[in-house]
């Protein structure tokens, strides 16, 4: 079967970002299901509806790749216990301009890591409830990674077992989720 193209946002600019790397590893897991591609969007002007007759050549790109996923996977930090700018600049100009939301219908599964104990959980709580408003099908349940320096290797393999395990287990169902919704997305795209 065709794998679905996935596009992976990364709510970090950071260098060495952890959640980057949790995205590789996550990519790597999917490898069966997904083709993955990683939007920049670090580069994208701060949102400002005065551009949204002439969008950037950058917000451009950004769209057209939103455009041609099947499915988004976003890896989010937690900035003061919510959605980094970076990110929430991201979300915006997704759902911009007015009736060319590159959000509506697509589904996809938000996790996140952090050193602390609660591993990003309220950045994604956010997260949901601004992406469920803007029309897309979220993947149950919740999947809050805490990061300890060994969690994956320089390959992207995650090597604690049970975490691994844990992941396996959403991307797994991720793959099912995006599999069930394709018919009907390639119907809404025909029509
Ligand atoms: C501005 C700022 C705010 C932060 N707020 C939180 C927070 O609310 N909760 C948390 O667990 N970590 C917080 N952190 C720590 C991040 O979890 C940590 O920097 C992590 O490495 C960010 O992910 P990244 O490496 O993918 O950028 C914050 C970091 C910064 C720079």
């Amino acid at each position: 079967m065709a794998k679905s193209n996935l596009a992976v946002i990364v709510g970090s600019n950071r260098r060495d970002s952890i959640n980057r790397k949790l995205a590789h590893a996550l990519a790597k897991l999917g490898a069966g299901s997904f083709d993955a591609n990683f939007p920049r969007i670090d580069d994208l002007p701060m949102f400002n509806q005065d551009l949204e007759g002439n969008l950037p050549a950058e917000v451009v790109r950004y769209k057209n790749e939103l455009a041609r996923a099947d499915a988004v996977l976003i890896v989010t930090p937690e900035h003061d216990r919510s959605i980094p700018a970076l990110l929430k600049n991201a979300v915006d100009w997704g759902a911009r301009p007015y009736g060319k939301n590159s959000w509506v219908g697509k589904p996809a599964f938000i996790t996140g890591t952090s050193p602390g104990a609660i591993g990003s959980a309220l950045a994604q709580q956010h997260l949901r409830s601004v992406m469920t408003g803007l029309g897309m099908i979220l993947l149950g349940g919740e999947a809050y990674v805490t990061f300890k320096p060994d969690l994956i290797d320089e390959h992207g393999n995650i090597g604690d077992e049970s975490t691994k395990k844990f992941l396996v287990d959403f991307v797994d169902r991720f793959a099912d989720l995006v599999s069930r919704l394709a018919p009907a997305a390639a119907q809404a795209s025909a029509a």
